[in-house]
């Protein structure tokens, strides 16, 4: 099954619950949008490209649940839900992306049913281009990779954080279908463990060779020489920065110190063409994530605790931003990238 799709039968979205993820594979069956926001707010559902495909179909959800009598009554409950859908991470672009793509096909609409069907058939578009797109991202990538590397991961930008087959974990699978025997090492990406929960659970799946390692072994593995690159996915690429999991901009600059490859894998959906560094807000999330793990007390509760979920990596630390419509090395022009788009 899809990380996240459109069940027909039931008329409603279903996708993998990460929270539960390496211990249970609980498939969520979601058929109104306030749970759906629920769910990512929670990152049930998570990662760049899924959070498009989720923010895509919940409009879709909204749109088919609607009781509304006008198209132009529809329309404006669709941009209730998308209000509702935006406000839950801040982040990464593709979610409000997703939205907005959905949401400017149902508006082409003139009848109820047809603003219902083209919202629901623009969303099933973006679920499918989204592993088409990982696919080249695939194919574009693997030719940086050589047979017998090791290649560093943080947090997850594999087939769970996309609809399937994944952007950085993307990159390894098809260098692997390729024939090269690669190896990851993957961070274990605290405070919510996307890397030691997720990557590692999905590579095991696929028999890919995976190590664990903690987020502070980082430094001291790679002056080891234990790596050759560096490979993550990114939540908004602005012309200054790449907007990543927090401990990025703390490889990139291992990775810069030790010369070592430092390689973004995305899709152009996640880069932002209208705002700067400075204007990007950082999620930050509450302190019980630090205070406890699962359902055990790790800190003092009354000790103060700071939680940002996002970094900034500056583009003079990144080598290469792979994409679907090619590798681009920084400097990098948007203008021209904006035409690719
Ligand atoms: O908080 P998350 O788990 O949604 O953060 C996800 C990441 O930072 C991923 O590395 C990024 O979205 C790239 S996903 C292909």
């Amino acid at each position: 099954m899809r990380t996240i799709d459109w069940d027909d039968t039931k008329n409603c979205i279903i996708f993998v619950d990460q929270t539960k993820l390496p211990l249970a594979r609980h498939i969520i069956e979601c058929a109104d949008v306030n749970t759906l926001a629920e769910a990512i707010g929670t990152l049930s559902i998570r990662g760049a490209p899924a959070l498009g495909v989720a923010g895509a179909f919940g409009i879709a959800l909204a749109a088919q649940t609607s009781k509304a009598k006008s198209p132009i009554d529809l329309v404006q409950e669709l941009e209730g839900a998308a209000e509702v859908l935006r406000n839950t991470r801040p982040t990464a672009i593709n979610l409000s992306w997703g939205i907005d793509r959905v949401l400017r096909k149902a508006k082409t609409g003139h009848s109820i049913t047809q603003v219902k069907e083209l919202a629901l058939e623009e969303a099933k578009a973006i679920a499918d281009d989204d592993v088409e797109i990982c696919k080249k991202i695939g194919a574009n990538g693997a030719k940086l990779l050589e047979d017998g590397d090791v290649v560093l991961t943080h947090c997850n930008a594999g087939r769970m954080a996309c609809v399937d087959w994944g952007t950085a974990l993307g990159v390894v699978r098809s260098a692997i279908e390729e024939n090269k025997r690669i190896k990851v090492i993957a961070t274990e990406t605290r405070p919510l463990n996307q890397g030691s929960r997720i990557t590692a659970w999905e590579l095991l799946q696929d028999n890919i060779p995976v190590t664990l390692i903690t987020d502070s072994m980082a430094g001291h593995v790679i002056k080891s020489g234990m790596v050759d690159k560096i490979l993550v996915g990114a939540d908004r690429i602005v012309e200054e920065a790449v907007f990543n999991k927090i401990g990025t901009y703390t490889l990139s600059v291992i990775a810069k110190e030790h010369k070592i490859p430092f390689y973004v894998a995305a899709p152009m959906s996640t880069f932002d063409f209208e705002k700067h560094a400075q204007d990007i807000e950082i999620e930050e999330r509450g302190p019980q994530e630090l205070k406890y793990f699962g359902d055990m007390q790790i800190a003092p509760l009354d000790a103060k605790a700071y939680n940002p979920a996002f970094d900034a990596t500056p583009m003079d630390n990144v080598t290469a931003i792979i994409t679907e419509k090619g590798v681009f090395y920084p400097p990098l022009s948007f203008e021209e990238l904006k035409g690719l788009e």
